[in-house]
């Protein structure tokens, strides 16, 4: 039985949710860098909310009015959000990259994007320039004492907590080689391990005619614990992993690469990316301990940016994803800006369990609704759960912008949403417990376990573009009663363009005296 709860203001718009115009504002440059309280509040920010929300995502659609062919090619802007004591400090600061610089300084693109931005002067100024900018846009984390703004095909940036500002790339001790990728989606294991203590664990990916994937898993004092290399057949996309107490599970889309456009100044590099309908999606898995193979399974043809969790079973592996029926090739002539949302696939979360005895793989959809940015209870990486909180539309059919945040239970398929629609759209929700219980504090040393309730008590906290008023709002939502609307809207001074990731230390940073 699927109950959807709406407010009911929501209720009343007829037929689409938004308005082109709307969408398309929350895609202007933010050149300013700001620091301020926060002083237009409605509502009340809970007081037990302490920390720091750190939000990473294009800064610049242009540089210097000369357009991005797409918003992934903008440059690391850094958000921070800082609550403390019922109050709240905000400031961003660009990522001061080594292209973010010279750009700046020049005036003008310097650098091809991997996602179609071409230098001006046409295909004859770009053939055979395959150099990239790391551009440090895609998260941010906070681990071991350092703040890492992430970006995957390089090495991350390492940025002052306090100030933002950028110190440089991170080597990580010199695990990373120059220009080495590290992943941008970083899992934390909360302590489901032998130690007992929780884990970064992030990958790297090297792709070609055959991929390789590097593990590295880190302790608390972002100290690395081991490094794993391994070889998977053909040309792997992987911009997202999921973790379980034993194993590191990634999908392999089923897509092809044809450098040959790349390389001659024609497209982007992700716009030579090819989905093949009729070859299968490789679900990889990859023991965490010892030396054990890789182990493939085959699934239909879907494409996974993203997943929710994975959690393991007798004999069975669980995994949560958010899936497309198919990805549709970049047109470099077509503006994003116009996009036509009902031509693309939406995002569907789904269930995939992989029987380990037989191969077999069952996939079932949990939700046709349009979504992104799954996301959970952090003590529940890896284990059975229960909530999944994501970034929906807000109609229930069709593909449109990302406008709700939606709780879905897994157990009995309830569904509570709280919608920003009409002139409002949503960013990834971030979960903040309200709670966090130290392993070692629990009767059981090592036992994280949490119950359904504890589950859902936390805050939701996401951006919104408020189109209304061209700025944007940092909405918090309770988690255990999403539907009845914000506990706080927190109104910034200007927009921030449309982001993407980001995450949440209970460290207060800031603000600077
Ligand atoms: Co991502």
């Amino acid at each position: 039985m699927t109950r959807t709860i709406l407010p009911s203001a929501s209720n009343s718009i007829p037929n689409s949710s938004y308005s082109q115009a709307d969408w398309q504002g929350g895609y202007r440059s933010l050149t300013g860098e700001y620091q301020y309280w926060i002083d237009e509040i409605q509502g009340e920010i809970p007081a037990d909310l302490q920390g720091t929300l750190f939000r990473n995502g294009p800064g610049l659609l242009d540089v210097n009015g000369q357009r991005l062919a797409h918003p992934f090619d903008g440059d690391g802007m850094i958000s921070a959000i800082v609550f403390d004591q019922g109050r709240a400090y905000f400031h961003n600061r660009f990522v001061q990259t080594e292209g973010y610089e010279a750009e700046q300084a020049a005036g003008q693109l310097l650098y091809r994007g991997v996602f179609g931005t071409q230098k001006p002067g046409g295909w004859l100024k770009n053939c055979f320039d395959v150099k990239l900018k790391n551009i440090a846009n895609t998260n941010v984390i906070y681990w071991g004492g350092k703040l890492l703004a992430l970006w995957e095909a390089a090495e991350p940036h390492r940025l002052d907590p306090l100030t933002l500002q950028t110190l440089g790339l991170e080597t990580l001790d010199g695990l990373l080689k120059p220009g080495e990728a590290f992943s941008a989606h970083p899992r934390i294991d909360p302590g489901w391990n032998s130690d007992r203590q929780p884990r970064l664990v992030n990958f790297g990916l090297k792709a070609g005619l055959s991929s390789t994937i590097t593990i590295h898993e880190f302790d608390p004092d972002l100290r690395v614990l081991h490094q794993r290399r391994h070889t998977v057949p053909g040309f792997a996309f992987l911009h997202d992993f999921v973790i379980t107490p034993n194993y590191c599970i990634f999908f392999q889309n089923p897509v092809r690469f044809n450098p040959l456009p790349f390389v001659l100044g024609w497209r982007g590099a992700a716009q030579c990316i090819d989905f093949q309908p009729q070859e299968p999606t490789r679900i990889l898995v990859i023991p965490r301990h010892g030396s054990g193979a890789v182990q493939i399974f085959e699934t239909e043809a879907c494409f996974v940016f993203h997943h929710a969790n994975a959690f393991e079973r007798v004999g069975q592996l669980v995994i949560d994803s958010i899936c497309y029926e198919f990805f549709p090739q970049a047109d470099p002539a077509h503006d994003y800006l116009n996009i036509d949302f009902n031509a693309y696939p939406a995002g569907q979360l789904c269930r995939f369990t992989v029987d380990l005895a037989s191969g077999g793989v069952q996939r079932q959809v949990l939700d046709t609704r349009s979504c992104e940015f799954p996301t959970l209870h952090p003590t529940q990486v890896g284990q059975a759960y229960r909530y999944v909180y994501l970034a929906t539309a807000h109609d229930a059919h069709g593909n449109a912008p990302l406008q709700a945040i939606a709780k879905f239970d897994l157990e009995t398929g309830d569904r509570q949403i709280w919608s920003a629609a009409p002139r409002g759209f949503v960013s990834e929700p971030i979960f903040v417990p309200r709670r966090v219980r130290p392993a070692s504090s629990t009767a059981n040393p090592g036992d994280l376990s949490i119950s359904d309730a504890e589950a859902e008590e936390g805050w939701l906290l996401t951006l919104v573009y408020n189109a209304a008023l061209q700025r944007s709002q940092l909405v918090i939502l309770a988690a255990e009663n999403l539907a009845q609307g914000p506990v706080a809207t927190l109104s910034l001074r200007h927009h921030i363009p449309y982001g993407l990731h980001g995450s949440f230390c209970p460290e207060i940073f800031g603000p600077v005296a």
